[in-house]
């Protein structure tokens, strides 16, 4: 994946009272190797972006394999274990993921901005999704096929990926 930013190169680096420090970005200091603290804001702004787009494209996959089965009111320990999967993706979406200034205005990634301009309603459809995955979760246990099926159709996907996901990105 290719992002629009570039790591700060040695030249963007400039020596301040002994360690290293890169003028216009953010400090998250880490220590490399040869024991210097770098400013890499922009390369765990990189790993960040990969990972909620990986977690996005796991949950759907999960959800896929799992609502298919419940479909066919088949619920044994393979959806049991897809359904617990599926509530512990979803805890891991948090705001953290979405740092301010991550996103399509700025970056290669389907999130909108719209996303920091309305971050509770945001939040809210996050919440309601690891609610029904939870739901889901808990039908799946008690083997009730058609709750797992509904479940897998109140997590909101379509509704939030039309205000806040934007094109593919190249
Ligand atoms: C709270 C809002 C929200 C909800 C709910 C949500 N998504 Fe997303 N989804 C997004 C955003 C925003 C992106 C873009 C992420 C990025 O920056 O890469 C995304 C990206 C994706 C992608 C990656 C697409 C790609 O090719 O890059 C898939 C697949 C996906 N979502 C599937 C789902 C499914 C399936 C559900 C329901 C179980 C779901 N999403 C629920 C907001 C949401």
């Amino acid at each position: 994946m290719k992002f629009k930013f570039l790591i700060p190169s040695i030249a963007a680096v400039a020596m301040i009272g002994g360690t290293l420090a890169v003028t216009g970005v953010s400090q998250a200091d880490v220590k490399t190797s040869d024991g210097y603290s770098v400013s890499v804001a922009q390369a765990d702004l990189g790993a960040t972006l990969k990972k909620r787009n990986s977690l996005m494209k796991n949950i759907s996959k999960t959800r896929k394999g799992l609502s298919g089965a419940a479909k066919k009111g088949k619920i044994g320990p393979a959806e049991v274990a897809a359904a617990e999967k599926l509530a512990a993706l979803t805890k891991q979406l948090d705001m953290s993921l979405w740092p301010k200034g991550s996103g399509s205005d700025m970056h290669k990634t389907r999130s909108k901005p719209d996303i920091w301009n309305d971050t509770a309603d945001f939040q809210k459809r996050v919440a309601k999704m690891q609610k029904a995955a939870a739901d889901g979760a808990t039908a799946a246990k008690g083997g009730d096929a058609k709750a797992v099926a509904k479940a897998m159709g109140d997590m909101g996907c379509g509704g939030c990926h039309k205000k806040y996901r934007g094109p593919k990105v190249k």
